[in-house]
C-alpha cells in the first residue's frame, strides 16, 4: 500500500540480504520511521513492544526472527532458542505460533548448512502469501460492498471497523481493510467509521493514518459510538480483523470487538469479520473459555501520548495517582453474533462446517 503515495510493505529483507527492515507503528501517525532488525532479539522486542502488530504481522515477523536467528547459530538447539523466544511474545494471535511451526517444519530436517537459506525463503514466502490471501479476501468483501452500493444510490457505503486491522497488520492490503481499498480502488463510494480503539487507539492512530494515506473518507469516533451510529442507520456494514478464530467460529479480536457485535446484532447490522486462513485454530472450540487473553501494562491506560500544539510529543496521565487499572488486550465475539468470514477461499459461515468445508486440509 501507500506511503507518501510510494508502494510500500510492512516487511522486507533490507539490501544487505540479511537484516529485516520494517515499520515502527509505536511513533505513528505523527512520525513515520522505520527500523532495521539484525537478530533474533531484535525480532523479539518488535513484536513485544508492538514495534510491529497486528496477527499477520506478527507472524511474519517471526518467521524472519528465526531466520536471524539461524544464521548466528544453525544448530537445532537454536531453533529450539528462537521458538521459545518468539512463541512467548504475544499470546492471542495464533499466526505467531503458524509462523513458528511453518519454519520449524521447513528447516528441521535439514542440514545446517543449508538452514539459513531455506529459512529466509520460507520467511519470505509467508510474506509474499499474506500480500495474496489479503488481495483475495480483498475481492472477496468487494462483493459484499459492491451488493451494499447497489442499492444505495451513488451514497457512500458506510463501513465500521474496529482496532487496526489494515495493510499496517499484515505484511500488505491489511484484512478487513482489504474489501475497503478494492472498493475504493474500483470507484465505489465508501465512507470508513474508524473506532479509535482505546487504550492503544490503533484505529485513531493506525486505521485513520494508512485510510487517509490511500485517499480513503473516514472518521474517527471514540469507542462507545457504534452503537448510536447503528440505531440511526449510519452503519451499512461493519467489518473487523480477527488474532484467533476457533473451529466453531468463534472470533477473538482486540477487545471492545464483542460490544460492536451485540451492537449490530441488536440493528440488524452485518457484522463480517476479515481472516487469513493461518489466523484459525482447529484445535481451539470455545473461544471465551479457551482463548488466552493477553494482559497488557496499567500504563497503556493510565496514561495517553500525543502531540502538543507546538509539536512535542508527550505523554500525559489521565488517571488518579492509585486508582486500579485492569487492561485486557481482546475479547471473543460467539460465532452467533458473526454474520459472516470473509477468507481467502470466499465469505463463509461461522461455523464449524463453514470452517472445515472451506478449509478441510487443516480442519482434519
Ligand atoms: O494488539 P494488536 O494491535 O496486535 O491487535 C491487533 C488486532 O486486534 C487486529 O484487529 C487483528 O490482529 C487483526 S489484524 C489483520
Amino acid at each position: 500500500m501507500k506511503v507518501n503515495g510510494q508502494h510500500t510493505r510492512t516487511i522486507w529483507v533490507e539490501a544487505d540480504g540479511v537484516t529485516v527492515g520494517t515499520i515502527d507503528q509505536t511513533v505513528l501517525p505523527h512520525r513515520y520511521a522505520t527500523i532495521t532488525l539484525g537478530d533474533l532479539a531484535d525480532a523479539a522486542h518488535a513484536i513485544k513492544s508492538m514495534q510491529v502488530r497486528g496477527a499477520p504481522l506478527i507472524g511474519a515477523t517471526a518467521a524472519y526472527g528465526v531466520a536471524l536467528a539461524l544464521r548466528q547459530d544453525a544448530s537445532d538447539a537454536a531453533l529450539e532458542r528462537a521458538y521459545a523466544t518468539l512463541i512467548v511474545t504475544r499470546p492471542t494471535a495464533i499466526n505467531l505460533k503458524w509462523a513458528l511451526d511453518e519454519m520449524t517444519a521447513a528447516v528441521r530436517n535439514r542440514a545446517r548448512e543449508e538452514r539459513v537459506a531455506v529459512a529466509y525463503r520460507r520467511a519470505r514466502e509467508i510474506a509474499d502469501q499474506d500480500v495474496e490471501i489479503n488481495a483475495a479476501i480483498g475481492r472477496h468483501g468487494l462483493q459484499l460492498i459492491e451488493a451494499i452500493a447497489a442499492k444505495k444510490g451513488g451514497e457512500p457505503v458506510n463501513v465500521l471497523t474496529h482496532c487496526n486491522a489494515g495493510w499496517l497488520a499484515t505484511v500488505d492490503w491489511g484484512t478487513a481493510t482489504a474489501p475497503i481499498y478494492h472498493a475504493y480502488d474500483k470507484g465505489v463510494p465508501i465512507h470508513v467509521w474508524v473506532d479509535e480503539t482505546r487504550p492503544r487507539n490503533q484505529g485513531a492512530s493506525l486505521t485513520a493514518w494508512e485510510l487517509g494515506q490511500h485517499g480513503v473518507e473516514h472518521t474517527v469516533i471514540p469507542d462507545n459510538t457504534g452503537g448510536h451510529l447503528m440505531q440511526h442507520a449510519q452503519v451499512d456494514i461493519a467489518i473487523v480483523g480477527t488474532d484467533r478464530v476457533t473451529a466453531q467460529g468463534d472470533v477473538c479480536n482486540k477487545i471492545g470487538t464483542y460490544l460492536k457485535a451485540l451492537a449490530a446484532k441488536d440493528n440488524g447490522v452485518p457484522f463480517y469479520v476479515a481472516l487469513p486462513s493461518p489466523t484459525i485454530d482447529f484445535t481451539v472450540n470455545d473461544g471465551v473459555k479457551e482463548i488466552p487473553i493477553e494482559q497488557r501494562g496499567a500504563e497503556e491506560v493510565t496514561t495517553m501520548t500525543g502531540k502538543t500544539a507546538d509539536g512535542r510529543i508527550e505523554s500525559v496521565r489521565i488517571v488518579p495517582d492509585g486508582s486500579n487499572v485492569a487492561n485486557y488486550g481482546f475479547d471473543v465475539t460467539p460465532a452467533r453474533l458473526v454474520t459472516g468470514l470473509i477468507t481467502e477461499r470466499g465469505v463463509l459461515a461461522a461455523s464449524r462446517e463453514g470452517l472445515a468445508k472451506a478449509f478441510p486440509e487443516r480442519a482434519a
